[in-house]
Order: C-alpha cells, then structure tokens, then sequence
C-alpha cells in the first residue's frame, strides 16, 4: 500500500491520477486541489480543496492521510514553496523546491546556468534589470523575444511578428515588465519548428519521455491568440515527423547537462520534471525555456503511454534510484483535442465571448480517453468555466488512427464549444514537414 498526494486539478493531474491509480501497488490517491476535477475526484479516496498559497493546508493534509510521496502538478504551488513544505514533514516530493523550479519561475536564472556550464542550446539573449542598454541590444538582433523574469502563467512572453511589430513597441513592453518584475530577459527570435521534451530527473540521472508538439494558437492553421495549448500529438516511433533522431538526442544531452550543472550550482538534487521547450533551427536545437513540472496538453500525449508502473517511477524520482529502472513507452501514437468554450482566447466584445459557464453534454466517445480540465459537475450534468474544458485523447497504432479517434469523440461531446480538428492531421504535419525542410535548407 502506497499512499500519494496529488497537487493539481487540470487535466494534467487528471492523467496524473490515472496513470497512480493503474499502478500495482496498490495506490491510495488523496488530492489537493484549487477547484474540484471530478475525474480527479472519482479517482481520490480523499480530496481537499484549498488554496496553493495555503501550504499549511497542505501539510495537514498530508500528515493526516500519511502520505509517503507527492506529486506536484502546476507551477504556482512550485513557485510557492510547497516542495521545501512538505520536505520539513519528512515528506518527499517529485517536483523541485522552490530554488530549483526558478528553471521555469526566473529565465534569467536558467539562461545563465545554461551559459555559465557552458552548456550548448542558449540563442544570443541578455537580461536587464533596467531600460539601461536594452535599446542597444535590441539594434543587435534581428528579431526580437521579450520575457518577463517570473511566473505569468503563459501569457507573459512576447514575441515580434506575433505579439508585437517595432522595436519601439518591444522597448514599450520591457518598461511594462519592469514596473511588475525584477529583470527582463531578451532573447534573439529563432525559426523553426519546437517540440517538447518531458523529462524526468531524479537529480542525476535524466530519463526522456517520447517528444510531444503542443499547439499553443487558438485556431486552426495555428492562427489567433496564444492559449495554454489546444492540443498535441506524439508518434509511434517517439520522434516527430519533421524531427531527426539526433534533435532527441541533442535535447535529451542538454536536460542532462543542466541537471548536472543545478546540482553543481545550488549542491541540491533537482527532483521532478525537466520539460524543455526546444525549438529545431537551421543552426542545431536550440533551448527555448524550461519547465518544472509536465506539459499541459503533454503530459496526456505520453502517461496513458507509460509502461512502467508511474508508482515505481515517481518512487525512483525521489528516492534517487531512476538508473535503476527500465522506463519504457508504448510504440503508439497519441493526439490530444482541447475542448475550450467557444468564447476561450475571443475579445470580450465578439459575440462567442460569453458562451462560458454553459452546460455540456457527453456522449458516446468510443475509444477516446477524457481528462477533465475547468468543468463542474453538477445534479444536472457537466458545466464549463472560462477555461479549457476537456482534453480528449485518441490513442492508436498510428497517428492518422489516433486523430480520427480523438476528432470522432470530440463530435460526441455537445454544447457551446470550440475545439481545433487540425492538430494531428496529415494537412498540418505537410506544412510543418515543408517548414523544417526549408530552415534546414
Ligand atoms: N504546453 C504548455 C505548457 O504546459 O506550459
């Protein structure tokens, strides 16, 4: 018997407890969480709904389900301390403290570790922690990235030719950041085509999960405003169809050289989830940030994948032992579909704006699997919030199975929602195929 708490309620820490509750170690899950996820609820023997700054609230909770380990699925309660909490109860957690998750919460303190380990994968970037020097620096670069130094919660990255045109609007921008944050981080604009590569780290050894492609634009033909993801697929031969084996390779070296360079750097052991977001350019793979913790949509693209019990995983993570173990994959194809409220990411004045809140029906999905995201289950049935509502997953031999299987389920689930029927198709992959071959030239 095995007792986990799960920090979480996203469709992520859906899959998260799905992938606890299918281990054979006889698992009890107790969760935590900000709202309840009724999928998440139906898996739990116990759930506890407070709040992530409440790490008093936590550690009562652990204590009184005497949890052996913890799973920490977003950032806020990272960056919030909630690892070092737990830790001053004997309580061990796969997820970093709140030091070393600063590879997602600071990008000036990643960008330096990277640069100072002489670790390759950086693109010319500098951090300012004034508007001193930033106008010269921006004469250097042909195009322009602006990110905040702290958690923005996916919104806080500016991109030229996306979010904003001049070099004038990006100096605008960086004086905004620095009224609400401590530094800025510029980094030069890279082309090409990015991936996500989930690691897990147990603070030496560095273990990839098969690379995801998430699609961040609202609609299809990735056009609109950013979201937190509206999809991902990943392949049956865990690469990507536009990918070179050796671009896993390249990604999976630089993970393991940061992992070495953090302990190097703070002398403690980085434990959780290093999810970089890379980016294949004409000139190698290139290190577009780190996350500490898994994708959302791309942690449902490869756990319902895991071979390898996740309670074994997740024990070998904290326990420092993941040499140890042989983590394998299903040779399958995965394609998530986000089914948001037809008014997710519109300005508030388009008439779809306010078909939030609305109730959904779910039919027959056949084979599809669902994680609930922001929904409501209520007498009556399932309501939806403002935010993403379910992530919808087909699971096949092959990746056009896997679409047709996660596109017929989403055709099952009725209401007021929007969800993008080209992430995963032949169509989009040509393009983005036609793409990496022009960079590469
Ligand atoms: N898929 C984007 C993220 O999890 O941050």
């Amino acid at each position: 018997m095995v007792n986990v708490l799960l920090i979480g309620n996203g469709a992520r820490e859906h899959a998260m407890a799905e992938a606890v509750m299918q281990s054979s170690r006889q698992p009890r899950l107790f969760s935590y969480m900000k709202t309840n996820n009724p999928g998440i609820a139906l898996l739990s023997e116990k759930i506890f709904i407070g709040s992530y700054n409440d790490l008093a609230a936590v550690n009562a909770f652990a204590k009184e389900c005497r949890i052996d380990f913890a799973i920490i699925g977003p950032e806020d309660p990272l960056n919030n301390g909630v690892v070092d909490s737990l830790k001053s109860v004997d309580i061990p957690a796969v997820g970093p403290t709140k030091s070393l998750a600063r590879l997602e919460t600071s990008k000036s303190f990643t960008r330096h570790l990277v640069e100072k380990y002489h670790i390759p994968g950086n693109p010319k970037f500098r951090t300012f922690s004034s508007m001193e020097g930033i106008e010269a620096f921006l004469d250097e670069l042909d195009g322009i990235v602006v990110k905040p130094d702290g958690l923005t919660g996916g919104k806080g990255v500016m991109v030229q030719g996306d979010h904003f045109q001049t070099k004038a609007e990006a100096l605008d921008y960086c004086r905004q950041v620095l009224k609400e944050h401590p530094s800025v981080t510029i980094d030069e604009r890279l082309e090409g085509e990015e991936f996500s590569l989930q690691c897990l780290c147990d603070g030496k050894t560095v273990v990839a999960t098969p690379p995801v492609q998430d699609h961040k634009r609202r609609f299809v033909g990735d056009k609109g405003p950013n979201t937190g993801g509206m999809g991902s697929y990943s392949c049956e031969d865990h690469s990507l169809p536009f990918m070179d084996r050796k671009d896993v390779v390249e990604g999976i070296e630089i993970t393991q050289k940061v992992a070495d360079a953090i302990y190097r750097e703070t002398g403690e052991y980085y434990k959780g989830v290093m999810y970089g977001g890379f980016i294949i350019t004409k000139s190698g793979i290139k290190l577009l940030e780190y996350n500490a913790r898994f994708g959302d949509p791309e942690a449902m693209n490869i756990l319902p994948l895991l071979k390898t019990d996740f309670v074994d995983v997740c024990k070998a993570v904290v326990e420092g032992t993941l040499h140890t173990l042989n983590i394998e994959f299903e040779k399958k194809a995965s394609v998530c579909k986000y089914i948001v409220p037809k008014g997710y990411g519109l300005p508030k004045d388009h008439p779809d704006a306010q078909s939030t809140s609305a109730k959904i029906e779910v039919g027959d999905v056949g084979q599809a699997r669902l994680y609930y995201a922001s929904v409501d289950k209520r007498e009556d049935g399932l309501y939806m919030s403002t935010s993403r509502a379910i992530g919808v997953v087909g699971i096949a031999d092959h990746l056009d199975r896997a679409e047709q299987i996660a596109e017929k389920a989403v055709g099952a689930i009725r209401g007021p929602v929007a969800h993008r029927p080209d992430i995963g198709t032949g169509p989009l992959i040509d393009k983005r195929i036609r793409n990496m071959q022009k960079i590469r030239g």
